[in-house]
């Protein structure tokens, strides 16, 4: 049993030291312009998608939708995530290509078949080790409920005045 023991604690201090070795010589990828890992891109989707399930608001939801909700969102979408997803108009900003995980642009890959109760948890609480921010604190519960809407409409169901925000250029 102590053998046992002694070859498990040996084994963990090998690969801790392996670990250690590859981070202190830079052998682990450090750069933007590399894809990522495979191994890294399913422990990051693993993590996400598990920790989304616990703490994803459930209906019914405290703001509701309407067209003037979604109207808000697509007015605070233009102001705050559209340099990095885009609009209906355009090509992805220099920002958007040269993330090392790219922002999905959402005139391609929407996401208006999520739950709302997970894109709102995105925004609230962005996406660790991505360029996804956290706007708890800089938006309201409120606001980030009006850009959830907004994204869960885009891009046939927005009334005339959302639809017209959507396709106006990434501002600057
Ligand atoms: C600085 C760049 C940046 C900004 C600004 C930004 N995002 Fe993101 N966002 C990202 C990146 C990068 C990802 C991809 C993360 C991943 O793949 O895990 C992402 C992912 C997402 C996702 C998940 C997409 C999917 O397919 O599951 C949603 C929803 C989202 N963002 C919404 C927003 C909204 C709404 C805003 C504005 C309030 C915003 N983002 C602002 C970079 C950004």
């Amino acid at each position: 049993m102590m053998r046992f023991i002694s070859g498990v604690i040996t084994t963990l201090v090998v690969f801790a030291a392996l670990a250690f070795v590859a981070v202190w010589f830079g052998l682990v990828p450090a750069t933007a312009d590399v894809p990522p890992p495979a191994l890294e891109k399913w422990a990051a989707h693993q993590s996400l998608d598990a920790t989304i399930s616990r703490e994803a608001p459930q209906p019914p939801y405290p703001v509701t939708s309407s067209d003037a909700a979604i109207v808000a969102g697509a007015k605070l979408y233009l102001q705050n995530c559209a340099a990095c997803h885009g609009t209906a108009v355009g090509d992805p900003t220099n920002m958007a290509k040269g993330f090392y995980i790219r922002p999905p642009q959402f005139v391609k890959h929407g996401v208006d078949d999520d739950p709302e109760g997970e894109t709102y948890w995105k925004i609230e609480h962005g996406i660790r080790f991505t360029a996804m921010p956290a706007y708890k604190g800089n938006l309201t519960e409120e606001q980030i409920w009006q850009i959830t809407y907004f994204m869960k409409n885009l891009p046939d169901h927005l009334p005339p005045d959302a639809q017209a925000e959507w396709h106006k250029p990434v501002p600057g």
